[in-house]
């Protein structure tokens, strides 16, 4: 009895803590309401540029594979309104001869396709493990002071919408922060201020890495690859290299 009381009481000791990011509520990612400003009657038409390089992209596939062009079409309409209302969707799913469902599917299923407004710049921060190891939380908290907005929502002259999101692909240059299409790499706080304040003012901030390093080079200079690279043939056995070159007047 005196044993099986002290494992029971040891039990808390033998738990750790853990924590973990921001959970997206599943209605955010795949359920669909309409509202006033996003129903199947919210005005969307493609501009004659837009209608025109659609149709180019949608040539690029055989005879009854036009929807193969369903990315392209959809981030088409991103780019001109700056997110994908569903009237879109009914659109593309209308140009491309598909069921409305299967442009639902994708878009709910890609979280780069913006289904509701996310301010003129979208801010996005990444707080998966390698950003989080290197100040994601800071980072995080200090967009949502510059632009003065709350993950997840809008500021209040609709300039800034604040996000968070999963892996960048950038890793090697944590933290990083997305402003649309550009990357912030290597951020600090500091930066933050500085790019948002840009952004305020009109300016387009640079991208890339902000500590001054190129790209995912180390700060203080490459210390590999050197060296000019081996010319083609290099490393191949010396029979090869002769049977594979063309003999003269073939
Ligand atoms: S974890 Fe942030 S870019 Fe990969």
């Amino acid at each position: 009895m005196l044993n099986k009381y002290k494992i029971v009481k040891d039990i808390p000791r033998m738990l750790r803590n853990f924590s973990c990011s921001k959970h997206l509520r599943s209605e955010e990612l795949f359920v669909h309401r309409d509202s006033k400003d996003n129903n199947p009657s919210t005005p969307f038409e493609f501009t004659e540029a837009n209608m025109t390089r659609l149709c180019a992209i949608i040539q690029n596939y055989p005879e009854g594979c036009q929807r193969s062009a369903l990315s392209a079409a959809l981030d088409i309409v991103q780019r001109q309104i700056g997110w994908i209302p569903i009237s879109a969707m009914h659109k593309v799913a209308e140009i491309l001869s598909m069921p409305r469902m299967r442009v639902y599917e994708w878009a709910t299923f890609y979280t780069m396709n913006k289904r509701r407004f996310r301010g003129k710049f979208n801010v996005k921060v990444c707080v998966t493990t390698p950003c989080m190891l290197r100040g994601s939380d800071i980072i995080l908290q200090a967009v949502e002071e510059a632009t003065c907005c709350c993950a997840g929502s809008l500021s209040a002259d609709g300039m800034f919408g604040v996000d968070t999101v999963q892996c960048q692909g950038a890793c090697a240059n944590a933290p990083v922060i997305a402003v649309d299409d550009d990357y912030y790499e290597d951020v600090n706080v500091c930066d933050v201020y500085n790019i948002i304040q840009t952004l305020k003012c009109g300016g387009i901030p640079p991208w890339g890495p902000q500590n001054g390093r190129f790209a995912a080079e180390p700060i203080t200079g490459q210390t590999s690859l050197c060296e000019c690279p081996p010319p083609p043939g290099f490393g191949i056995q010396p029979d090869l290299l002769q049977a594979s070159t063309p003999k003269p007047g073939k």
